[in-house]
């Protein structure tokens, strides 16, 4: 091959006409120039999204939304409802697996007009179980019982992912369970969503 030939006997020579050759190694091979075509691309993207800063591309979602104060108490089926994303200050809550989490930085999935707008003010779990997006509007407490092992695996990895991603709020309240006062507990319990702290 003629490039071969090229660096071997540039090789010898010096380091700049090294350099020249292997720039005409990638350009002229088509596979190479897209490949080089992609890299640059990618580089481009992330440097575009770098100096734009974080949440530059939902500005208008910014400017609608300042940060909301942090909640943390407890929530019965029926005090979740109103967090749907209708009220004033826009909260977004959703209950999955028994944890309530603030998703008002998900507003574009959750809130009113978005895909998941159904699991808004809503506990979740069943839902995300079944692959269903249906309005779920019965005010009793879903004790999920009726699920199968592999459902119920689900139900926790999206508990999971939730807690990762949002701010955790507090317990949902099963009929007649009493809220914690969430005041007078110390600070190192405070972000532990309801299944952690009972390992200890
Ligand atoms: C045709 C079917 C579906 C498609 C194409 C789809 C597509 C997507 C995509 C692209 C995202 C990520 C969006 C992003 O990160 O910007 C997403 C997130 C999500 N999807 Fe779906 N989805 C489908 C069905 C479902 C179903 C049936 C459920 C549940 C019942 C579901 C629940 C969710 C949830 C909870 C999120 C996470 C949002 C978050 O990060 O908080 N999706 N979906
Ligand atoms: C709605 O929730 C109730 C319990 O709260 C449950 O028994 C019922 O199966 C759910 N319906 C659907 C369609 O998921």
């Amino acid at each position: 091959m003629e490039t071969q030939n090229t660096i071997e006997a540039d090789a010898t020579v010096e380091s700049s006409s090294f350099l020249a050759s292997a720039f005409r190694e990638i350009f002229y091979s088509p596979m190479n120039l897209a490949l080089l075509s992609i890299i640059i691309f990618l580089v481009y993207k992330i440097v575009r999204d770098r100096t734009e800063g974080p949440g530059a591309r939902d500005l208008s979602q910014q400017q609608a939304e300042p940060e909301l104060p942090k909640l943390r108490r407890d929530f019965t089926i029926k005090e979740l409802r109103p967090y749907d994303g209708t009220q004033p200050d826009g909260r977004v809550l959703i209950a999955v697996n028994g944890n309530v989490y603030d998703v008002t930085k998900g507003k574009r999935f959750y809130g009113p007009g978005g895909p998941y707008a159904t699991f808004a003010g809503r506990d979740a779990s069943r839902n995300l179980a079944t692959f269903n997006v249906v309005a779920n509007d019965s005010e009793e407490y879903d004790d999920l019982s009726d699920l199968g092992a592999m459902e119920m695996d689900s139900i926790r990895d999206w508990d999971m992912q939730f807690k990762e991603k949002y701010e955790y709020v507090g317990k949902l309240l099963r009929n007649g369970e009493q809220p914690t006062d969430y005041d007078n507990e110390n600070d190192d319990d405070d972000e532990l969503p309801v299944d952690e702290k009972k390992k200890d």
